[in-house]
């Protein structure tokens, strides 16, 4: 009987939580997937919910009451392509797919373009929280048309998390905003990531502190300011033992992995000439990590040693700098995704509401923290806030922390352990907060080899000087 209100395709662990999600909601559900296992789980973990699974794509699609919403989780790339060309032929005018993995903005727009053309309505949505957030309650970022989201917008806010009662799903924006919006969010989470990475590396080879005692001080600072998802899990993967009793993080192979978001969110700022090298750094980070051969010939040749002889004089206290240095680094890398997602928003006219983005991150996604909830504030105060670091509620915080961070990277610098996320926080909030850089001097150099001109301070115009190279020319070949 053709009743379901809501179709699944990609029944591996991400759809089939989403789908049983939106059941136990009192939604009627239908899903589909090549793999008869992947059906058969489905039916088995849904039982005595509304459930029902389709045999083909035609049968799926005929238990799905018109028009029909079809959502789909599969790997982003090439295959969101092929599933819409396997629905295309038996959907009808009306009829909306949603695409919720991480696909590029670019595809999204593709193929709303493609499918608009058809009368087919098509979402490009953000859904971030991993196995446990589809099946719990995710952060869900919808992009497209307003209209098209209010048809779905119940099923989608009740599979969201909820803060405070409020869901954590929304409409971001049009077009591809969705995509966009969790792209970036996923940039965000490599900073994060990082910065957590490179505080981890400092404890151990820095402060010589055990994984165990690494452990206890995430945890109390989960209940501090740092409160976050990723800072709680940290804890949690430190405290895990291997077979032998020794910590499982150290024995896990040191590269890491990358499915592309956090280099797509460079890219497009780099585009757009936003500046994030929080965000920059944290994917560079991760290049490097995969150039495992590469590094040990490098450390063996040039036998840089760590310097793990602790600074005396910064005494116990010295931990509590690193706190406070990665709680401003984490204020920087939400300060840099936002003044991308500002630019975007103009640039490509997705009509981001920032305070709405940052309230559905506050529940269920890899990002969420306590700041956000300073953050929000700071948006509703100001929805035109050009950066984070300006934020009226965020001032004081930023001068008072600035001179721990700066700690914090001396204390690594010292140490020998890389913090290449870390510096760049302090230089970018520094050099954001510079009421002179030394740019002059590279635009003087434009103008002598190349008469790009430059302007003064002391006069309005343009102005090139014909003559810089009467005062000394340098024959490079002598
Ligand atoms: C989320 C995550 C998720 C992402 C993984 C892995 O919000 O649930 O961002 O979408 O795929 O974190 O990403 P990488 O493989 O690029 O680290």
């Amino acid at each position: 009987m053709a009743n379901g209100q809501f179709g699944m395709i990609g029944l591996g662990t991400m759809g089939r939580n989403f789908l049983l999600n939106v059941a136990e909601h009192g939604f009627s559900c239908v899903g589909y997937d090549l793999d008869d296992s992947k059906r058969q789980l489905l039916m088995k973990d849904g039982a005595g919910m509304p459930i029902d699974v389709g045999a083909s794509v035609s049968e799926f699609l005929d238990k799905l009451a018109s028009p029909k919403n079809v959502m789909m989780l599969v790997p982003a790339g090439p295959i969101v392509d092929s599933v819409i060309n396997d629905l295309l032929p038996h959907l009808k005018e009306g009829d909306l797919i949603i695409d919720g993995g991480n696909s590029h903005f670019t595809d999204t727009e593709r193929r709303q373009e493609m499918l608009a053309a058809r009368g087919i309505a098509f979402l490009g949505v953000g859904v971030s929280g991993g196995e446990e957030g589809a099946r719990h309650g995710a952060s869900i970022m919808v992009g497209g048309d307003p209209v098209v989201w209010e048809r779905v917008r119940p099923v989608l806010e009740a599979a969201s998390a909820k803060v405070d009662g409020e869901p954590c799903a929304a409409h971001v924006g049009r077009g591809s905003a969705g995509h966009f919006v969790k792209m970036v969010h996923n940039g965000i989470e490599y900073a994060m990531m990082q910065l957590i990475a490179e505080t981890f590396d400092l404890l151990q080879k820095g402060f010589q502190i055990s994984d165990d005692k690494a452990a206890e001080m995430f945890e109390k600072w989960n209940h501090g300011d740092l409160n976050s998802f990723l800072i709680e899990i940290t804890a949690i993967v430190l405290k895990k033992k291997d077979e032998d009793g020794k910590p499982l993080v150290d024995k896990i192979l040191d590269t890491a992995q990358q499915k592309g978001t956090g280099k797509w969110t460079s890219e497009i700022a780099l585009e757009f000439g936003v500046p994030i090298p929080t965000i920059d750094s944290a994917v560079s980070m991760r290049q490097i990590s995969a150039l495992k051969q590469e590094r040990v010939a490098a450390a063996e040749k040039l036998g840089i040693a760590q310097n793990v002889q602790v600074d005396e004089t910064l005494g116990p206290d010295v931990v509590h700098f690193v706190e406070t240095g990665l709680h401003l680094a984490f204020i920087a890398a939400y300060a840099q995704g936002f003044s991308l997602l500002r630019v975007a928003s103009v640039e490509k006219s997705y009509e981001l509401h920032l305070a709405e983005i940052v309230k559905i991150w506050r529940g269920g996604c890899i990002i969420r923290s306590k700041l956000l909830d300073t953050i929000r504030a700071a948006f509703v105060a100001d929805p035109d806030l050009p950066n984070l670091l300006v934020a009226d509620n965020l001032r004081d915080t930023i001068r008072k922390e600035q001179n721990l961070l700066k700690a914090t990277v001396k204390f690594a610098l010292a140490a020998d352990v890389p913090c290449m996320s870390f510096g760049s926080v302090l230089n970018y909030i520094k050099a954001y907060a510079s009421d002179h850089l030394p740019a002059n001097l590279i635009q003087a150099q434009r103008d002598l080899f190349g008469a790009h001109t430059y302007q003064r301070i002391d006069k309005d115009g343009t102005f090139h000087t014909a003559d810089w190279e009467t005062v000394q020319k340098t024959d490079i070949t002598t």
